[in-house]
């Protein structure tokens, strides 16, 4: 029974929901987009269905649309920095693993990799990287640069480039988790070590100032299909997010394992997550379809034709699931809900004792970091000598 594969389960929001007129729920609280308290009872009910992570998504800058939607959806117009709402959330949880959504197109590697390394310390190892490139334009004038520079070719190179030099100076610092005492051979393999990077895009002399951080690297997240994501996958990330199920899927899934492994990696230690589409669970099927109709009653005209949302007991879900871990489709889901109040409750009380039942999901966290509970290696260092302890 135990050799099925289990799932691995990582929810997602922007701000107060995954869809644009979620936050007109009457569920949702006044203010939502600001709402930490809310924000942290989604985090710890996700903790008690042991879901592997939050994954809180980020644009800086209002996303396009017809202008009154600027004005009046809060979903689209407000959201807190995701980095530092995880960084509350980490107090308030012990196991869920925390990603946040963070741009190479529009800041400084060091100043990433102090953020990050930052959550992951204080977080005690359970925060994860989003890392993207950006792409609207109304991100680019907020950091007045040219909208093209955004859409470039060129943004994935400097995509790369960057990531690297981040985890170049996360292993800058001693390792959090050397030993004390050891010899001093094994000592000066721990040690800071100064980043000297001269590249095509970044120069970086110096060095974190903050000890390894306890995963090692924080995990990081690629979402981008495009070739030139894909590589960027393949050389630096440890989730991937796949289209859904399907053949489509099942070849993502192994042109990435491919890919990886002509980096000299591991396949296994990049791990595919399909995006459901925002999901509504109940009981029954007349149950979950009521509240289907419910959700479109606060949608516009237009938008009610196609709200994009999967309504359906727990049964279908877990069926659907079981037969893209099966299929070798995905190692795992990304489960956005429509609004917060509400979906996520009724997924961790119908769907993961479901998937539990069959032997698809863990009953327990299994380890102490999000790497652990991914079942993904903690990283060796890139800038040292390669003497162990
Ligand atoms: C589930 C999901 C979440 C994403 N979240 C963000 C985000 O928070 N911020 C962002 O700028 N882009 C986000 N993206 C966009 C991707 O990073 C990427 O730019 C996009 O999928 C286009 O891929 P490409 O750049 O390889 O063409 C997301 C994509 C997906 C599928």
């Amino acid at each position: 029974m135990s050799e099925k594969k289990h799932a691995h389960l990582v929810a997602l929001t922007h701000s107060t929901g995954s869809h644009l007129r979620g936050w007109r729920h009457p569920n949702t609280p006044a203010r939502p987009a600001t709402d930490v308290k809310a924000f942290v009872e989604v985090a710890q009910e996700l903790e008690r269905g042991f879901f592997d992570a939050l994954f809180l998504s980020e644009t800086t800058g209002v996303m396009p649309g017809p202008p009154e939607m600027h004005q009046y959806d809060s979903m689209v117009n407000e959201s807190l920095d995701p980095t530092l709402l995880l960084s509350a959330i980490a107090a308030a949880t012990e196991h869920l693993g925390l990603i946040t959504t963070a741009s190479t197109s529009l800041t400084q590697p060091y100043t990433l990799a102090r953020l990050l390394g930052s959550l992951d310390h204080l977080s005690d190892g359970r925060a994860g990287w989003n890392v993207v490139t950006s792409r609207f334009e109304t991100e680019a004038r907020n950091f007045g640069i040219d909208p093209r520079q955004l859409r470039s070719p060129v943004r994935y190179e400097v995509a790369s480039e960057f990531v690297d030099i981040v985890k170049r100076l996360w292993d800058s610092g001693d390792d959090v988790l050397a030993p004390r005492g050891a010899s001093a051979q094994a000592r000066e393999a721990t040690q800071a070590q100064l980043v000297d990077h001269r590249g095509t895009h970044f120069r970086v002399t110096g060095a974190l100032g903050l000890a390894r951080p306890p995963q090692g690297h924080p995990v990081i997240l690629q979402a981008g299909m495009s070739e030139d994501g894909r590589e960027l996958t393949a050389r630096e990330a440890d989730l991937a997010l796949g289209p859904g199920g399907g053949l489509q899927a099942r070849e993502a899934r192994q042109d990435l394992r491919r890919r990886a492994a002509a980096f000299g990696r591991d396949p296994d230690s990049i791990l595919v997550l399909a995006v459901l589409p925002p999901v509504l669970v109940a009981e029954t099927r007349v149950e979950a379809e009521a509240q289907l109709r419910e959700f479109a009653e606060l949608l516009g005209p237009v938008e009610r034709q196609n709200p994009g949302v999967i309504a359906g007991p727990a049964i279908g879900l877990a069926d659907i699931m079981e037969s893209w871990l099966d299929e070798g489709a995905a190692d795992g889901f990304v489960v956005p809900f429509p609004y917060l109040q509400g979906p996520v409750a009724a997924f961790t009380r119908l769907v993961i004792p479901e998937l539990q039942k069959r032997g698809r999901f863990r009953t327990a966290y299994a380890g102490r970091t999000l790497r652990e509970n991914l079942g993904l290696p903690r990283p060796a260092p890139r800038n040292r000598p390669t003497t162990t302890p």
